[in-house]
């Protein structure tokens, strides 16, 4: 089966760059998301994003325009019935994620294809939700999705092969590079992720270093493009923290715990550079550590 209609539901970080990626890759992309004010600010996300990678030379203006037109929006999840893939990256909670597709399965013709983006949430769990299981799976984008190369691939039990070819072929002209992971909490990069970056807090808890140290140390001493605190940021201490909580709910190992520190930053409302405001102040030129 050929894809040509994507919708993708929730334009926040991930969502609008999934939309993003997709446009950029000549498929029609309907954007769902809850509001106006919703829409207005995923526009504006995907905007910049194109409008930075103008500026880099990774597209040039007529391929933005060409993109942008491919680009539409609605908050009226009903609009989504004629799509033939239909990406979910909503926000990560079972009850929620299971009501949608339940919605859109009632919608949809028999050939749409469902896939979350969730992180951290089993794809059985949602893909038991709908009567076409064998058309459901997981494709897990990385931030900032329209440059990490990486797409998690994953299947349930009752995947089918041609959905798995399908949406394979989809992810690889998106220029994206794929790997399968078993439907386990974390799938690869975050099962290995999250703890790395709980340690990081735990280590600025106990005083091993200043959290610009820390970063420093990592990116200067591993090659990591960013240190960890920087990359909680980056991803949002609100859902670093929920995907920690996940994976310790399955786990119930200590590695994956948020820690309390970061629950505090959280309850602070300070959820990252997408608020300017996380374990940094992002308001001037440089990050600037805030009190922890
Ligand atoms: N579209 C396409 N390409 C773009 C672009 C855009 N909108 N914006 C920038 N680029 C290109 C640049 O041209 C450059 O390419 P080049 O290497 O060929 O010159 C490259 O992307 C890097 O861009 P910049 O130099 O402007 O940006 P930085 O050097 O400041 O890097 C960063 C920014 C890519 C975010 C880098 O800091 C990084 O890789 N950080 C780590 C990100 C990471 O680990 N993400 C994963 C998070 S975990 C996750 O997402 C899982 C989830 O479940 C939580």
């Amino acid at each position: 089966m050929t894809i040509r209609k994507v919708g993708v539901v929730g334009c926040g970080l991930m969502g609008s760059g999934i939309a993003e990626s997709a446009s950029r890759a000549g498929y029609e992309v309907l954007v769902r998301e809850v509001s106006n004010e919703e829409i207005e600010l995923g526009k504006q996300r995907i905007a910049r994003s194109m409008d930075r990678a103008v500026e880099k030379g990774k597209m040039t203006a007529a391929e933005r325009e060409e993109a942008r037109k491919l680009l539409s929006y609605t908050a009226e999840i009903s609009d989504l019935a004629d799509r033939d893939l239909i990406v979910e990256a909503v926000v990560e909670d079972m009850d929620i994620k299971r009501d949608l597709f339940a919605r859109l399965d009632a919608l949809c013709p028999e050939r749409t294809i469902f896939a979350s983006n969730t992180s951290s949430l089993p794809i059985t769990d949602m893909a038991a939700a709908v009567e076409r299981p064998d058309r459901f799976l997981g494709i897990h984008f990385f931030n900032p999705v329209p440059i990490m190369k990486l797409v998690e691939i994953v299947r349930t039990i009752a995947t089918s092969e041609e959905t798995l070819a399908t949406v394979l072929e989809f992810a690889q002209s998106l220029g994206k590079e794929t790997v399968h992971a078993k439907d386990q909490a974390g799938f690869i990069v975050n099962l290995l992720l999250v703890p790395y970056m709980m340690d990081a807090v735990r280590q600025l808890e106990r005083g091993a270093a200043s959290m610009e140290d820390l970063d420093r140390a990592m990116s200067l001493g591993c090659g990591h493009p960013m240190g960890p605190i920087s990359l909680i940021d980056f991803v949002g201490t609100d859902t670093a923290c929920r995907i920690a909580e996940i994976l310790y709910d399955e786990y119930r190992e200590p590695r994956y715990s948020p820690p309390a520190l970061l629950r505090r930053v959280v309850a602070m409302g300070r959820f990252g550079r997408k608020v300017g405001r996380g374990f940094y102040d992002y308001s001037g030129e440089v990050p600037v550590p805030l009190p922890v």
